[in-house]
């Protein structure tokens, strides 16, 4: 609870409070966290692991909002808001969870004004994601799409190994694609001719991305 940016200005006793009322969850990949328009029953804090947040597009497709890693939170907005949860949560790697229930994330959000100062800065940095996305996704084609991807996932997700690769744990064709908004068969097609360009490397259950590059060429 410590480590996450979200708690940090806690002092020690607040931090204790916190950790006796939050509960420690384990799920395994594409296990369920909780469903898009259920009831906000707490905020969940990511331990380790990596989840997705997903909607259902109109053909019933899933579509990739967002990916988030270790330290980061979720299932903040219906607690804010009071409306039904905007996206179901779904765990992409073997990932622990700690579930703060509402009341106890109220009177932390109440009486502490570093626990409200990191929410809004991290909404806001939400929503300029949430703009480039959108901007990428009217302004830019298939490929380019794929090459920023890759970029904020060997960023945010990444192990810098150093002589310009990332290492990163390897989202599967299909959730690239739901998060570009292609099909699968592209995302396979796409990934092969940056593999040929020296790009990426795919082995195993690892992708290792040459970061720099991808922004240097601007693909
Ligand atoms: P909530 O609406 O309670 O449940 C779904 C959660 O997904 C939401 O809270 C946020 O925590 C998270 N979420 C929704 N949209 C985004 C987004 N664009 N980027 C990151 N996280 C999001």
């Amino acid at each position: 609870l410590a480590s996450s940016p979200l708690f940090s200005g806690l002092g020690q006793g607040e931090l204790a409070a916190l950790a006796r009322t939050a509960q420690r969850l384990e799920y395994e990949p594409d296990e369920v966290i909780f469903h898009m328009n259920s009831l906000g029953d707490g905020l969940y804090l990511l331990a380790s692991g990596r989840v997705k947040v997903v909607v259902p597009s109109p053909e019933g497709k899933e579509v990739i909002l967002a990916t988030l890693g270790p330290g980061a939170f979720f299932g903040e907005m219906s607690l804010i808001d009071d409306e039904p949860r905007s996206a179901s949560v779904v765990a992409q790697l073997p990932s622990v969870v700690y579930r703060v229930h509402r009341q106890d994330f109220a009177r932390f959000l109440e009486s502490s004004p570093s626990v409200a100062r990191a929410l809004l800065r991290e909404l806001s940095r939400r929503l300029r994601r949430a703009n480039a996305h959108m901007e990428n996704l009217v302004s830019m084609d298939v490929l380019g799409r794929l090459a920023r991807y890759l970029m904020e996932l060997a960023r945010e997700h990444g192990e810098v190994l150093g002589n310009g690769w990332v290492a990163v744990r390897r989202p599967t064709h299909h959730d690239i694609a739901a998060a570009i908004g292609t099909t699968r068969e592209t995302v396979t097609r796409l990934m092969s001719e940056l593999e040929s360009r020296g790009l990426v490397m795919v082995e195993g259950k690892m992708a290792y991305i040459r970061e720099e590059t991808l922004r240097r060429e601007g693909v």
